[in-house]
C-alpha cells in the first residue's frame, strides 16, 4: 500500500497522480459538451438551411461578409431595441461553422430576414451605395452572372449529417433538385416545403427567372436569417422540452390597480 506520505515526498509520483485525477475530472466536464444536444436547449421551429441557402451560406463565408456583420444580438439593451430579441443558442445550432463575428463596421445580421424585400437585398449587394448613399460596403455585382455551386450541394448535406445536423436521406437525395426549385417558380415547392416546412420562401430572389445565381443563393441565406423562431410565443423561463410540443399563450394583460388604493 502507498501511504500519503510516499505520494507527497515523490514528486514524480504525486505529479503523475495528479495528472490522471485532473484528467478524469476534465473527461467529466468536457466530453458531454461535445453532444450538441446536451448543451442547446431544443426551442420551436428551428430548422436546418435548405440546399439553395446553405450555397447561399458559402458564398457568405467565402466573401468574408463575417468581417464587417457580426450574427448575435447580445442581451444588452442597445442591441435589443435596434434587431430585436437576443440571439438564441438554438439559432445557430446547425451552422457549421459560427458565423457570429467579432466586429460590426455594418449591422448585425442575425434577424435581417424578412427586414427587406428581395429587390432592395439585389440593388444593396450588387451596389450598397444606391440605396445608403454613405455605406462602405464592397459591390458583389458579380453575384448576378455567376451560378449558384449547386453540384456538389448533396455531399454537403451528408457531411453535416456527420455533425449532428438531421438531414434526412430524402433532403440529401433531392438536394440539388430543392436548390434549383428554391429559386424557380415552376420548381417542385411543395416537395421542398414538405423537407424544410412552410416557412421555407420559394421565389425567384434576384429577378433572374431562369437562371439560379449566387444572389438568389445569397439572399435565400440572408431572407431565413432569424425567421424560424416565433418571438410572440417564445419564453425564456419556460421548461425547452414543453415549449417544444406546447407554446404558451401571451398572459392576460394585468388588471390596472384600483386608484386611491
Ligand atoms: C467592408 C465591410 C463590409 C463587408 C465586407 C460587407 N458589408 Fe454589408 N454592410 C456594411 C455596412 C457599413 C453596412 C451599413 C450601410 C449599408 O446598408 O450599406 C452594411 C449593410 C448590410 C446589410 C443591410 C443590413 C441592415 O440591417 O440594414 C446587409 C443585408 C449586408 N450588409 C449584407 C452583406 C453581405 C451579404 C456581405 C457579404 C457578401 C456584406 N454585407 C459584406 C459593411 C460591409
Amino acid at each position: 500500500m502507498i501511504n500519503h506520505e510516499k505520494i507527497e515526498k515523490n514528486s514524480i509520483l504525486l505529479l503523475v497522480l495528479a495528472i490522471i485525477v485532473v484528467s478524469i475530472g476534465g473527461m467529466v466536464e468536457i466530453l458531454p459538451l461535445f453532444r450538441m444536444e446536451t448543451v442547446i436547449e431544443p426551442v420551436k421551429g428551428i430548422r436546418p438551411y435548405t440546399p439553395l441557402e446553405l450555397a447561399g451560406q458559402n458564398i457568405y463565408i467565402r466573401e468574408n461578409c463575417a468581417v464587417c456583420h457580426s450574427q448575435q444580438i447580445r442581451s444588452l439593451r442597445d442591441d435589443v431595441t435596434r434587431y430585436g430579441h437576443y440571439s438564441l443558442a438554438a439559432e445557430s445550432m446547425y451552422d457549421h461553422p459560427f458565423l457570429w463575428g467579432s466586429k460590426r463596421i455594418g449591422p448585425d445580421l442575425a434577424r435581417v430576414g424578412g427586414k427587406y424585400s428581395d429587390a432592395w437585398h439585389v440593388a444593396h449587394l450588387s451596389n450598397p451605395r444606391s440605396v445608403v448613399p454613405e455605406s462602405v460596403m464592397p459591390n458583389f455585382s458579380f453575384l448576378m452572372t455567376r451560378g449558384a455551386d449547386l453540384v456538389d450541394i448533396a455531399d454537403h448535406l451528408r457531411v453535416l449529417r456527420l455533425l449532428g445536423v438531421p438531414y434526412t436521406d430524402d433532403m440529401i437525395a433531392n438536394a440539388y433538385n430543392d436548390g434549383i426549385s428554391q429559386a424557380r417558380a415552376d420548381g417542385d415547392a411543395p416537395g421542398l416545403k414538405k423537407r424544410y416546412g412552410d416557412k421555407v420562401n420559394v421565389r425567384d430572389f434576384d429577378g433572374q427567372p431562369n437562371f439560379v445565381s449566387e444572389m438568389d443563393a445569397l439572399i435565400a441565406y440572408l431572407q431565413k436569417l432569424g425567421t424560424d423562431v416565433d418571438f410572440t410565443t417564445f419564453d425564456p423561463n419556460m421548461d425547452p422540452r414543453d415549449q417544444l410540443v406546447n407554446p404558451v399563450p401571451e398572459p392576460a394583460p394585468e388588471p390596472a390597480p384600483e386608484k386611491g388604493k
